[in-house]
């Protein structure tokens, strides 16, 4: 993923800088075109002529030192930067960050720059939970800033704690992450993708019915990461509190029988079947044709059972790859792994809504994936749509989808 894109590196003064060498030497070795940007703190802990020589390209520590006359160096380098990542990035750097302050040749081209920015701090346990770095850390995320974590252990100040700098290995995988996630291949591409959305809506009376919670978001990430993987994208939505998605065919249905025969009707040109709808279990037994007027103290409603359309498409699957939602409160694992088996889904993603970082409405997920084996993916707390997007990463390498060649958006 990182091939052929330039990846600014700014290292801070820290003596976690050596590690910095090992993240650039991984980077060049993954074909990206690593540019070095060090602090005047960085170059007292390594050189710059180490960084020139796993590079293959001239350091820049100096904002005035400008090597060609024809360009603004900070800003020539923001502007062709793919990314840039901080590493290691002091509490220092974070507060410059923080506050928009450009005093050298890395804050004036963070400030320049509008491609994603990574940062990767490492400080003394301290000063990490300091609440003044906490803040900077904030406000930096609250602007679309992401932190690679440092790690607990033994610290270079003699402390053992949180603040050491998170391994190359671990800041490249997510570097990698990141571009995957901005730049998905055409992992789909000729693949027909069915997801359902939203709650169904089951009538009482022309004027009443039953629903659930659920606003279609999850389902909605999930087309349009399909639509980004290159599928052809159909999307059978019920009750949803959300803006539709783009580029994607839209099927407005309400019960979950409309459901059901919208989903049958299209089901044999499916080769991806994701059922992110939450569909009533039960229904009226005889919705009423007119609105119904009070009378008793007491009111019975019959509910009769719906049918389970992933059930349904278990039975039938031929080619089909079947990925089915499973939301639960308590022992998600033994439910998930039962519902995958009796609805035949290939896999089944789980998640606990009572998780406050989880479930109906919410912005993030936690997803749980199972197969038919048992566990297959965990993934940590996540936007909607980056959850959607390594879901559905997944899935296509379940599926056995390639990578087409220059298959970039
Ligand atoms: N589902 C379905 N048709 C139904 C009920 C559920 O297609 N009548 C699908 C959902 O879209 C989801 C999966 O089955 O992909 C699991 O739904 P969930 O509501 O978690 O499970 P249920 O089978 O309804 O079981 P329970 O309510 O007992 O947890």
């Amino acid at each position: 993923m990182l091939k052929g894109k330039t990846v600014v590196v700014g290292v801070s003064g820290g003596i976690a800088a050596y590690k910095a060498v090992a993240l650039c030497s991984r980077l060049t070795q993954a074909g990206a075109n690593v540019r070095v940007i060090m602090t005047e703190g960085a170059a007292k802990f390594v050189t710059p002529l180490t960084f020139q020589s796993i590079t293959r390209h001239a350091v820049y520590t100096d904002t005035f030192d400008e090597q060609d006359a024809s360009v603004i160096a900070h800003i020539d380098l923001a502007d062709r930067a793919d990314l840039i990542v901080v590493a290691p990035a002091t509490a220092n750097v974070i507060a410059k960050m923080a506050h928009g302050l450009a005093d050298d040749m890395l804050t004036t081209t963070l400030l320049a720059a509008t491609c994603p920015i990574v940062v990767a701090p490492a400080m003394n346990v301290h000063m990490y939970e300091h609440p003044a770095v906490v803040e900077n850390m904030n406000t930096l995320r609250l602007r679309g800033i992401r932190f690679v974590e440092p790690g607990t252990g033994q610290l270079a100040c003699g402390y053992v704690g949180k603040g050491r700098l998170a391994e190359p290995e671990q800041i490249a995988a997510y570097l990698e992450q990141l571009v995957m996630e901005n730049e998905p291949p055409k992992l789909l591409a000729g693949k027909r993708v069915l997801i359902t959305a939203g709650g169904t809506v089951e009538r009482i009376d022309p004027v009443r019915y039953i629903t659930n919670d659920s606003s279609g978001k999850m389902g909605f990430a999930i087309a349009e990461q399909a639509r980004r993987l290159g599928a052809e994208v159909t999307l059978v939505y019920a009750s949803v509190s959300e803006k539709l998605p783009e580029g994607v065919e839209l099927v407005r249905v309400q019960s979950a029988l409309d459901m059901m025969d919208a989903v049958l009707e299209r089901f044999s040109d499916t080769d991806l079947v994701v059922k992110a709808a939450a569909v009533a279990d039960y229904r009226p037994a005889e919705p009423a044709a007119q609105k119904i007027k009070k009378q008793e103290d007491e009111l019975t409603l019959r509910l009769v059972k719906n049918p389970d359309i992933l059930a349904a498409l278990g039975q039938r699957k031929t080619k089909q790859f079947l990925v089915g939602f499973a939301a639960e409160t308590n022992d998600l694992e033994l439910h998930a792994m039962q519902k995958l088996q009796r609805k035949n889904c290939d896999l089944i993603v789980a998640n606990d809504v009572t998780d406050p970082l989880a479930g109906f409405g919410k912005d993030t997920n936690v997803l749980h994936v199972f197969d038919g084996n048992g566990p297959a993916a965990s993934f940590p707390p996540l936007s909607k749509h980056e959850a959607a997007l390594r879901l559905l990463l997944l899935t296509a390498e379940r599926m056995g989808c390639g990578r087409p060649a220059g298959g970039n958006e």
